[in-house]
């Protein structure tokens, strides 16, 4: 941190102490100082960089449309649009007893679902939260730990004697990363995203990893299928709500699924798959513009997110978009205002320096603080980061958090306006089911995708509207890998 900076921070010295420092002059003397009307001069600054007019959209509806094209043509796309060998929709009559672990973002989750046919069922689960340290260590190494979860789930939630000698559970694993499928039950990592920087399984086939830690710890399972949450999300939500026709998962990473009828899937031909089989298709959309960043706004903010991130260039679009990386948006907009000497003078704002300690949860929190002196802010700003705030910089604060959200919100809606043109759903309608942190806890955050989708197609936009989805990674997984049973049990594609 330059030691030039007006206002506050903190030096460490040679022996690694820290030690706090402010600089204010004569006329700073009222403190906290941020006046009304400089936060309000501010505010028209951010305004003009994070909002997104129509025509924008549009534009951007219509790049996302033809990389959305070009990922299914050819293999190695920037959006790969992946085949997953999840054949059509599910009848609602699928049955029986399924494990799934779920590898998210944030948390590992073991469960049992029992499927009790007409979209009805049962799930008992485990959650487990993955240290930092687990994020970045070697794969093998974590898929032991997801065995090691399986095995003690198992032990403790299913009775003695359900399952009978020789007997194997049929298992969904969902891997939410992206990865190429040959089969079903096969996934070869692309790269990770998220901020998991695992070592050694980019590039490899994590059902292969994952199968042969279930081995070593003798676990009776048989990995039926390698599913993304956005295509558990599709299945499951479609199971309980058949108008569904497009799943997208807002969480720590964003990313979309829909049904693809294969014959516009040119670069998977060569597999004998007949032209109108439908196959779900995980889009990875979180990759859009990464690399030539020609078609997305960002902001001076934005590009110091990707560049400090673990993967400069990558999933462009999901880091405009997901609960991972908005918090740091904001802060960023906190610090440069610091380092220009327009909030917190005096005080000492190193807590608010370090990267990612704001939590995206603020952003919804700020937004949605009910009082007038806006107490919920203070208590933020106080508890977590020891500033004080006037009332005019909490409501910038709110301000800012609600412009970086509504952003968001409308640039999935682009994403899912590109879909459903592509696929020629906007006169019928349909239904978009959705998942995650942001969608689920973000206050408003669905409205504003409904009134992204109203600018970019006008009244008709009203057509498309999204729901809160059924638990895919969970859920889902388990109705993927009764679907792939059946499949297979009766011949079909075999191969896959
Ligand atoms: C990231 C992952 C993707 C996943 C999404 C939501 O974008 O690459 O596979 O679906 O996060 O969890």
């Amino acid at each position: 941190m330059p030691a030039s900076r007006r206002g506050s921070g903190t030096l460490t010295t040679p022996s690694g102490q820290t030690l706090a420092f402010h600089t204010r002059t004569h006329d700073e003397e009222d403190l906290p100082h941020a006046t009304k009307k400089t936060m309000a001069d501010h505010l028209r600054k951010y305004e003009s960089l994070f909002t997104l007019t129509p025509q924008r959209m549009r534009m951007i509806v219509e790049a996302f449309k033809d990389t959305l094209e070009l990922g299914l043509q050819k293999h190695d796309q920037v959006v790969p649009m992946i085949p997953t060998f999840v054949f059509g929709w599910p009848t609602g009559k699928e049955r029986g007893d399924y494990l799934a672990v779920d590898l998210g973002g944030t948390n590992l989750r073991v469960c049992l679902v029992t499927l009790q046919g007409e979209g009805k069922f049962e799930i008992t689960q485990s959650k487990y939260r993955l240290s930092e340290e687990q994020k970045q260590e070697d794969g093998q190494k974590l898929f032991d730990f997801c065995a090691e979860c399986l095995k003690t789930f198992i032990d403790s939630n299913i009775k003695e004697g359900t399952i009978k000698e020789g007997q194997e559970l049929p298992l969904g694993f969902t891997f939410s990363y992206p990865c190429s499928q040959e089969r079903i039950d096969h996934g070869q990592l692309i790269r990770w995203t998220k901020g998991f920087g695992v070592t050694n399984t980019e590039g490899r086939d994590v059902a292969a990893m994952f199968i042969e830690s279930l081995g070593k710890a003798d676990i009776p399972v048989t990995l039926t299928a390698l599913i993304n949450d956005t295509t558990g999300t599709l299945i499951a939500s479609h199971y309980v709500n058949p108008r569904t026709k497009i799943a997208v998962i807002f969480g720590t990473g964003c990313n979309a699924a829909y049904m693809e009828k294969m014959g516009n899937v040119e670069k998977s031909k060569s597999l004998g798959i007949k032209d109108d089989a439908e196959m779900a298709i995980n889009c990875e959309w979180g990759a859009f513009d990464s690399f030539e960043h020609e078609h997305l706004p960002r902001t001076k903010y934005d590009k110091v997110v990707d560049e400090t991130s673990n993967k400069p260039g990558e999933q462009a679009f999901e880091k405009l978009i997901s609960g991972r990386y908005l918090g740091e948006i904001l802060r960023l907009v906190i610090c440069e205002l610091i380092d220009e000497g327009v909030l917190f003078l005096g005080q000492n704002t190193y807590k608010l320096e370090a990267p990612y300690v704001f939590d995206t949860a603020f952003l919804s929190l700020m937004e949605s603080d009910p009082t007038d002196e806006l107490l919920m802010i203070i208590g933020i700003f106080t508890h977590f980061f020891a500033v004080e705030t006037t009332l005019a910089e909490r409501q910038f604060f709110r301000a800012l958090a609600m412009l970086i959200g509504k952003r968001a919100a409308r640039l999935s809606a682009c994403g899912i306006a590109a879909i459903v043109s592509k696929m020629g759903y906007l006169e019928e309608g349909c239904s978009v089911g959705a998942d995650g942190s942001l969608y689920n806890k973000y206050p408003g955050f669905a409205d504003r995708i409904h009134e992204g989708l109203i600018d970019i197609f006008g009244e008709k936009g009203k057509n498309i509207v999204t729901h809160h989805a059924e638990d895919g990674s969970g859920v889902g997984s388990a109705i993927i890998a009764a679907m792939t049973k059946e499949r297979k049990d009766a011949g079909l594609y075999t191969h896959v």
